[in-house]
């Protein structure tokens, strides 16, 4: 890198960077296609990480390409206040047609932040609309992750998420985690922890179920470092909401679309949410935008109850821009013709296998998996948190594999289109570089 174009990057203040380091050692990706980003000096890197856990399809898909190319010269933008264009329409009824039943309304956003206080701010609407204005409280759960927006990080549960910012939002609280080290080495969903739901109980008992609007949870935590749910953690979670006239909202921004072989980890698990939130594969990330699904009953409740012409006081400038539409119906119908959930679903236990192969690789502590999702948590240097997964970060990228790291947590989360022997790429990568690591 010479010294002008070091320069040249400094303008770009990169999110969830350590700046100095990466403008010191700056990694930069030029072109992508199918399994593949190039570097700008044309070395290939293996994507593990599907982007952010986003590119579902794999990078480039034709569909999509020509779907936005055509967008851009037909409808550009169109305004969604007061006016709308075709395709939002129909990109809603197929979006629809994914979600559980009876979950068939659905609300554009532009990211999955966005997406999360959007569904907080339905829930607050609908307890209101109904007469129950004084159900405002909203729970989280420690170690979730639901965006960098207030209502997000409020509810979120990562301790510097909340830290820097305060915790704006202030009728929320939070249910346990539900990681055990009883679980360690699971495959799929542990055995141990269905009892952690029950944190809800004890909640209600301490606020009163009078003052709680809604619950909302990733059903398998993605960001944090993929923690499965354990076997009936999710069920009883319904069944306290429901007993307790609560919301239940499931963040799907990462387990949306096929990454736990189904269309939503809702139909996976055979637990359906009041709402779901999702991003990322929803356009293939090839145009920002995100996306709530709300149940009838609360969309009614809304439409019913409102107290002014205009029933939900929200929405962005960009809710169902039309190259995101577009993106969107090109990726809809790639998952579709290529049968990519059902692809996911036949090829998690091979990635299964292969990532738990790495259960005697060095430093290694835990391995949890779920669908095309799977963390390797390494044992802390002494004195040097996450900084023995950093390096195999920045090795891996070396040798042509992109990974994902979050603390001591090597997340894998590749596109669906992935081949065996792209599996055995990466967790042979892995192998050597953990044994090559100090
Ligand atoms: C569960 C969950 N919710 C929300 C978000 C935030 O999405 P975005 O970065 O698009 O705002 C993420 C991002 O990874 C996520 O994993």
């Amino acid at each position: 890198m010479n010294a002008s174009l070091q320069n040249d990057l400094s303008a770009f203040w990169i999110p969830f960077t350590a700046n100095r380091s990466f403008k010191a050692d700056p990694r930069l990706l030029a072109r992508a296609k199918d399994m593949h980003f190039e570097t700008p000096d044309g070395r290939k890197v293996l994507d593990g990480t599907a982007g952010l856990w986003c590119v579902n399809a794999g990078h480039a898909r034709p569909r999509i390409v020509e779907a936005i190319q055509k967008q851009a010269a037909e409808l550009d933008f169109a305004p969604t206040f007061n006016l709308a264009h075709p395709k939002a329409f129909q990109l809603a009824s197929r979006v629809a047609d994914l979600t559980p039943d009876g979950l068939d309304h659905i609300f554009f956003t532009n990211s999955g932040s966005e997406s999360v206080d959007t569904a907080l701010k339905i829930a607050l609407a609908y307890q209101r609309a109904r007469g129950k204005g004084h159900k405002t409280r909203l729970i989280g759960r420690e170690r979730g992750y639901h965006g960098v927006n207030f209502g997000g990080v409020s509810v979120g549960g990562l301790p510097k998420n909340r830290m820097y910012f305060n915790n704006l939002l202030a009728q929320v609280d939070h249910l346990p985690h539900t990681h055990d080290p009883r679980n360690a080495f699971s495959r799929g969903q542990p055995e141990h922890g269905a009892e952690l739901a029950d944190g809800l109980e004890r909640l209600v008992g301490l606020h009163d179920a009078s003052t709680i609007a809604a619950v909302i949870v990733e059903p398998v935590a993605g960001s944090t470092g993929v923690l499965p749910p354990p076997k009936g953690y999710l069920e009883r979670l319904r069944a306290l909401c429901t007993r307790h006239d609560i919301l239940l909202i499931f963040d799907e921004v990462i387990t949306g679309f096929g990454r736990v072989g189904a269309p939503f980890a809702a139909q996976r698990f055979g637990v359906t949410p009041d709402m779901i939130t999702m991003a990322k594969g929803i356009t293939n990330a090839a145009v920002p935008m995100g996306a709530v699904a709300v149940s009838d009953q609360i969309h009614d409740a809304i439409m019913g109850g409102a107290d002014a012409p205009i029933e939900l006081f929200h929405g962005y400038t960009y809710s169902g821009h039309p190259l995101a539409c577009a993106a969107g119906l090109g990726t809809l119908d790639t998952y579709a013709e290529e049968g990519l959930f059902a692809r996911s679903r036949e090829i998690e236990t091979y990635f299964e296998d292969g990532v738990h192969s790495l259960r005697d690789a060095r430093h290694v502590i835990d391995i949890r998996n779920f669908g095309m999702a799977a963390a390797i948590e390494l044992t802390p240097r002494p004195g040097e948190p996450t900084a023995r997964a950093m390096e195999v970060f920045k090795k891996a990228f070396d040798q042509g594999l992109l990974i994902r790291v979050t603390g001591d947590i090597i997340a894998l989360s590749p596109p669906l289109i992935i081949e065996k022997r792209q599996i055995d790429q990466i967790v042979e990568t892995l192998r050597a570089l953990l044994a090559a690591t100090a």
